[in-house]
């Protein structure tokens, strides 16, 4: 009844933007990512009888009651499929650096997924386990996956055929990915709010669903044909036309800050010069830069050179779900007949 999960998080290459269905996260359209080596969640789940409220501790505090809700919730969908009514014991550690303002939304709901799936006794294959990860945060249903994967948006409206699957494995092309930061405060509109004002209010929206699966065609060739130009060329103008629709939408917003600026001019000033190197954006101001890996160390020196870059992390394409031994003296403790507001801590 416990089980300990590791997933790494993953950057989009096409963007998941939008929403067809909301409470199942249902893509309009189709994306394309790497899972990253570098930043993971490990989440351990155990299901006990006895406790009679679900417990969620992060990062070695104990969650406030919203964070707690959206574990619960996420919880409710595995305790459904397993026919169990158990409340469950939630260990999560990010190993995202401290104030990067990396997203961990999918790396921690795909470690979750995996964690619980195993804990209930359910036996899922990696394709199940993307559909269900999926349920807790869309990127999510591709962390399942190492290297290059895709999330097809599938068609039917119980999301059965919205799922990831992978496209190369993580060692089978050895691209380099600087994370690039510029800022590490919260952002303002989270990617949900985000899409849904987007695919509601943008004039720009239709545009980008016309054009995204072309870009899918595109971007999926040149990983099979390991064409980094072909691949980059596609990546970077997807991202542009995403966040060109968040100044469509209405009120207006974006996610780019002054950093994001400097840092997508020196990259275009970078390639101008001979280099291939692209950028990306998810729903944040910092940017992810593609380059090869023999590039790497110049392009990081270049970066490293703007003032308003604060760190470059260096990764590489990562692997997908994996499950850790729970040793026996690792239990985690707890007092059930302590309030809940009482456990101040459940270590591991
Ligand atoms: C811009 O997966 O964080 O990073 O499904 O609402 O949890 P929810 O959104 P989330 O959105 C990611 C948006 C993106 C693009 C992407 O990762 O494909």
């Amino acid at each position: 009844m416990q089980a300990t999960a590791r997933a790494n998080t993953n950057i989009a290459l096409i963007k998941y933007w939008g929403k067809r269905d909301e409470d199942l996260f249902l893509p309009m359209n189709s994306s394309i990512s790497i899972t990253l080596d570098q930043f993971y969640t490990t989440t351990t789940v155990q299901f006990c009888e006895s406790i009679s409220a679900d417990l969620f501790v992060f990062n070695q505090q104990l969650a406030n009651e919203a964070e707690t809700l959206k574990v619960t919730r996420f919880l409710d969908i595995v305790r459904k499929m397993a026919g169990k009514e158990w409340f469950a014991l939630v260990h999560s550690t990010n190993k995202v650096p401290t104030a990067a303002g990396l997203a961990s939304s999918a790396s921690g709901f795909a470690a979750l997924a995996a964690a619980s799936a195993k804990a209930i006794g359910l036996d899922l294959e990696e394709k199940e386990l993307s559909k269900l990860a999926r349920q807790g945060s869309g990127s999510a249903s591709r962390s399942i996956f190492g290297g290059f994967v895709e999330w097809q948006k599938g068609t039917r409206t119980d999301g059965d055929d919205s799922y990831a699957k992978p496209i190369l494995r993580e060692q089978d092309w050895k691209l380099s990915i600087l994370s690039v930061i510029v800022a590490s405060r919260e952002k303002k509109v989270s990617s949900r709010e985000g899409m849904r004002r987007t695919v509601e209010t943008s004039a720009f929206y239709s545009g980008w669903l016309e054009t995204v699966e072309r870009d899918m065609e595109i971007a999926r060739a040149a990983i099979n044909e390991r064409d980094f130009e072909r691949l980059g060329e596609v990546v970077e103008a997807n991202a542009l036309k995403m966040h060109a629709t968040t100044l469509g939408a209405k009120p207006p917003f974006t996610y780019w800050q002054k950093g994001t600026m400097e840092v997508m001019t020196l990259i275009q000033s970078l390639r101008a010069q001979g280099m291939a190197a692209y950028f990306t954006i998810d729903a944040g101001p910092n940017v992810k830069v593609l380059c090869l890996p023999k590039d790497e160390q110049r392009v990081r020196e270049k970066l490293l050179m703007l003032s308003t870059v604060q760190h470059v992390y260096t990764c590489h394409p990562g692997s997908g779900i994996s499950f850790l031994p729970t040793s026996k003296n690792k239990k985690i403790p707890y007092d059930l007949e302590s309030d809940r507001k009482d456990i101040c801590y459940l270590s591991r």
